[in-house]
């Protein structure tokens, strides 16, 4: 796999240099026009279900050597099977077999690549079509993970440093972006925020519990809270109340239920993120949040406990660090490090731990046009 890596950057460094003589093979011209159809359709709303038996023919009859990129969209298809049959539930079995499909498929991408390279041949028109290069090792690295693969997951997120995407293998972004500092997993409230935000934050906890106990009270507690889907954990008990959705003020939610909440934890409060959320996350007992690394630096996520204790062996763990969240207090982490929440059980408080989970733009871009793109600038936060 070593071996494998240098290749691939002596290759991508042949890439640069245009070949002598191009070597364009007539036979593969009706191919290539098929599969940039089918290559569209999977990007269309829903298409990959249409297009991948599509493109699973295509790579099968295909001029072989050409075709990783149409290999990489097929690995992406399962992948997103792979996320859905997690949020069905008790699809543990389906979910693993999808997941070694992932797995098998980007191997296969990747030394069709690397044999690409090393044809030198610019004229792919799938090219188009190619997924950044950051997703695939996302992707890939995941899959592995999921199945126990630790090792094979480290040394593909190793590439990606390697290759220069990354600096920290634990981090994975889509887009790195130069930080300030050498970057930790966690920090106090004092590191990101003013005094007058942070007095404002500790002070406003007590009233967003008495907000969230009396929505409890009138029968809209987490049981009415949508179900969080995004295919990451293993029970079915994580729901997730959104306050402002990339800047979007939930009117009815804040005008009729947590008022205060929102104020405090609204956008234009605290520069919060372009891109981001303010949510309650409710994890009951039993949950586990299986690794998984945010696709952005240009946020850091709040998260401030309001009600529900947790056992001694719950955790999130963010790097290669662990915390547990008191009742009350608050912490920041870089969600796009890896992370992995386990919940054993709620000692007190209810059945519930609440969270009030805040994005920020990242205080810590070293570029100021990257901060001020990272920040949610509109207005009526
Ligand atoms: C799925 O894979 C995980 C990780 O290797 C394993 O712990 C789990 O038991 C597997 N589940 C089934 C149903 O095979």
């Amino acid at each position: 796999m070593i071996l494998l890596t240098s290749l691939t950057l002596i290759l991508l460094l042949a890439i640069l240099i245009p070949p002598t003589s191009p070597s364009p093979s007539p036979t593969s011209s009706d191919h290539d026009i098929q599969t940039l159809k089918h290559l569209k359709q999977f990007r269309t709303p829903s298409g990959f279900r249409q297009s991948m038996p599509k493109l699973i023919a295509s790579v099968r009859k295909g001029p072989g050597k050409r075709d990783w990129v149409t290999m990489q969209y097929i690995a992406g298809g399962y992948h997103q099977m792979a996320r859905k049959l997690n949020s069905a539930g008790g699809l543990e079995e389906e979910e693993n077999q999808t997941l070694k499909l992932v797995v098998a498929t980007y191997k296969m991408a990747e030394s069709v690549y690397v044999d690409w390279l090393s044809l030198g041949e610019d004229d792919y028109p799938q090219l188009e079509y190619v997924m950044e290069r950051t997703t695939v090792l996302r992707h890939w690295g995941d899959a592995l993970k999921s199945l126990g693969m630790e090792d094979e997951a480290e040394m593909v997120w190793r590439k990606g440093v390697e290759e220069g995407l990354w600096k920290r293998e634990m981090c994975r972004p889509e887009r790195e972006v130069e930080v300030v500092g050498e970057g930790k997993w966690f920090y106090e409230l004092e590191e990101v925020f003013e005094t007058k935000v942070v007095e404002r934050i500790r002070s406003s906890i007590e009233g967003v519990r008495e907000e969230y106990v009396a929505d409890v009270e009138a029968g809209r507690g987490p049981e009415t809270w949508k179900k969080e889907e995004a295919g990451l954990h293993s029970t079915k008990s994580w729901s997730q109340l959104p306050l402002y959705v990339d800047g979007d003020r939930k009117t009815v939610v804040c005008d009729e239920r947590y008022k205060k909440t929102c104020e405090v934890f609204g956008p234009k409060n605290f520069d919060g993120a372009a891109k981001g959320q303010v949510k309650f996350s409710v994890m009951e007992g039993n949950t586990y949040v299986r690794p998984h690394a945010g696709p952005t630096m240009e946020r850091l996520r709040l998260h401030c406990s309001i009600v529900g204790a947790v056992g001694a062996d719950s955790w999130i763990r963010v790097g290669n660090e662990k915390r547990r969240w008191d009742v009350g207090g608050c912490f920041v982490f870089d969600e796009s490090c890896e992370h992995e929440v386990s919940i054993t059980e709620v000692v007190d408080g209810g059945e519930y731990r609440v969270v009030l989970i805040a994005d920020l733009a990242n205080v810590f871009l070293k570029d100021f046009d990257d901060y001020r793109e990272a920040r949610w600038e509109g207005g009526g936060g």
